[in-house]
Order: C-alpha cells, then sequence, then structure tokens
C-alpha cells in the first residue's frame, strides 16, 4: 500500500464524520533526513540558582488543566483516550523498526490541528496521560507553542525556564528543567523563554532543532509535542520532518476542508499521521474519533 493510498483512505474516513466535507486527496512525500545540526550557545547559561525547581504537579493541577481522572472516572472520553494511546504505541513501535520510511525520531510525537482552539493542548496532556498511565512508558509532555494560551498556561507554568531556554543554550541541561507530576512516569517541560535578559528567543530559536536534540537527550521517552497550528507558524511544518508521528487533530463542525488540505499538505514530510475527530458530541454523541492509516 503506498503513502498516497493511505493518506487517502484516512482523510475518507474522517470526512464521513464532517458535516460537507468531501473525500479529500493529498500525497504525502518521504520525508528529507533530520538535521544533525547543534545550535550555538547564544547567551550564557543562567546561573543553576536562576531558578527554582517547581515540585511534582499535583492531581489537582493536571485536572484543571483538563486531564481526565484516571481511574476514578470510567467515561467514554476516558475509554477513547485508552483505545488511542494503544495505537500511538503501536505506530511509534512501527516506525521504529529498522527499515521503515519514517526519517523522524519515533519517540517523538507532534500533536497539532490547523487552527487555535481545536483542542491540542487538551489532546496533548490527555494521550500523554494516558501513555504515562496504561502505556507503560515515561513520557515528557513538551509545550512547544509559545503562545499566552499554552499548556504552560493551562499548569501555571509560564514563569519556568523550558524548551526556548535549553534551545537559547541558556539551560544546557534540559533535565534539570522538566517537571514532574504525581503521575510519576508523566513529566512536563515548559515552553520558557520568560525573564530578565531574555528577549524574544521564539525569534532566535529553532523549535525543530531544539526538539531533535531533546528526543535524542531522551531517547528511553515518549515524548509528546503540544505545537502550534499548521495555519498560524511554521513550526508544525519544520517538524514534520523530525517526529515519528503526527496526531492532527479536527474538531468537528468547524475545521473546513480546505484547512485540513493545506494544513496536511505542510506536513507532509511525516507520512505516518493519526486524524483525530475532536469535540464531536454534537453530532455523533462521541467526544471525538481517531482515525488511522
Ligand atoms: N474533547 C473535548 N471535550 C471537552 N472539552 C474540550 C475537548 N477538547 C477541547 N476542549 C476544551 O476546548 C478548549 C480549547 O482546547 P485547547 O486549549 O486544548 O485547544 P488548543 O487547540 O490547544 O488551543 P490553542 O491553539 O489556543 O493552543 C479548552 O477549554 C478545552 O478544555
Ligand atoms: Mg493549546
Amino acid at each position: 500500500m503506498t503513502v498516497q493510498t493511505k493518506t487517502s483512505h484516512l482523510i475518507e474516513r474522517a470526512a464521513k464524520h464532517l458535516r460537507g466535507l468531501e473525500e479529500l486527496t493529498r500525497s504525502a512525500p518521504l520525508p528529507p533526513a533530520p538535521s544533525e545540526e547543534a545550535p550555538a550557545a547564544r547567551s550564557a547559561p543562567l546561573s543553576p540558582a536562576a531558578f527554582v525547581p517547581p515540585p511534582p504537579l499535583e492531581f489537582a493541577v493536571l485536572e484543571q488543566a483538563g486531564m481526565i481522572p484516571w481511574g476514578r472516572k470510567r467515561d467514554r472520553v476516558a475509554e477513547e483516550f485508552r483505545l488511542v494511546q494503544s495505537q500511538v504505541l503501536r505506530q511509534l513501535d512501527a516506525v521504529a523498526k529498522p527499515g521503515q520510511q519514517s526519517a523522524g525520531l519515533s519517540n517523538l510525537v507532534m500533536i497539532t490541528s490547523s487552527r487555535p482552539n481545536e483542542g491540542k493542548s487538551f489532546v496533548a496532556l490527555n494521550l500523554a496521560a494516558a501513555i504515562a498511565h496504561f502505556g507503560g512508558r515515561q513520557v515528557l509532555l513538551v509545550d512547544a507553542d509559545a503562545k499566552h494560551t499554552s499548556l504552560s498556561h493551562h499548569l501555571n507554568l509560564t514563569e519556568q525556564p523550558g524548551l526556548l531556554d535549553f534551545g537559547a543554550g541558556l539551560m544546557p541541561r534540559p533535565e534539570a528543567l522538566v517537571v514532574p507530576t504525581r503521575l510519576e512516569t508523566l513529566s512536563i517541560l515548559p515552553i520558557g523563554g520568560v525573564g530578565p535578559g531574555r528577549g524574544d528567543l521564539t525569534a532566535k530559536v529553532s523549535i525543530a532543532t531544539t526538539v531533535e536534540r531533546l528526543a535524542r537527550r531522551f531517547s528511553s521517552m515518549v515524548i509528546m509535542l503540544d505545537a502550534p497550528p499548521c495555519l498560524s507558524t511554521s513550526d508544525p511544518s519544520a517538524l514534520a520532518p523530525v517526529v515519528g508521528q503526527i496526531v492532527f487533530v479536527v474538531e468537528a463542525e468547524r475545521t473546513k476542508r480546505g484547512e485540513v488540505e493545506s494544513s496536511l499538505d505542510l506536513i507532509a514530510a511525516c507520512p505516518t499521521i493519526t486524524l483525530l475527530l475532536n469535540k464531536s458530541q454534537l453530532t455523533t454523541k462521541s467526544t471525538f474519533g481517531a482515525y488511522y492509516y
């Protein structure tokens, strides 16, 4: 089966659930090899005393940010996340096998969508927690979205250094930036980049290069990236050849066919994409569904 056939199948299945959508077709070329480029430190490293590592995030904080209370609640959404996490892990193991098409790093999973507010952070948090809870893997959930409504904001971590500080060479040891949680197999890396003397790190740091270095450093962990939307920034497109798979969130009744098509073209460098239909309860009584190829 060719990549194009698989992709068409994926979109056809999702299109059935989207009002007014017709069959979508696109092709997904093979990705280029990931860059080995090492970033130059742009500023002197921060002093270890410059920040205080936070204590583990409490379940209450995770749940306030949208995490489903695993174990306490067995509702339909929880069950669906449980199913999706096992599919993501199967894809991860498949991509990791020698000779697979993807040149991306198998332990890297990007969550993106076409536009803002479609549920990327909700999906990233719950998928990461589901893999940590049910999948028996160590999971690092990385906030790779620098806008003010990001995951770091939902988790009250906006003042913590994080991904951007590592990328800028201000914090050479990313281990020191990782925030543990009460779910022991789940950790968070905030977006960071705030504080005196940092300037606008988003303009200076290559997210794709930084994420690739991070994934090599934490090679035994599953790294879930809460990325920005494809039609708002170039980051998802730059990350596509670096990641092993992408979970693409489609908001039921809102995302338009043209937006999905344009977005999938932008991330076509990753051949392993799961389309996840979110917020579909109004039409199907299901909160979301996932479609794979
Ligand atoms: N399946 C769902 N069920 C219930 N609420 C949801 C669901 N998906 C998303 N939400 C809610 O919708 C809102 C937007 O979700 P979220 O912040 O995850 O979107 P986003 O795509 O990450 O937005 P942004 O592009 O601004 O980062 C949040 O209040 C979130 O809790
Ligand atoms: Mg978000």
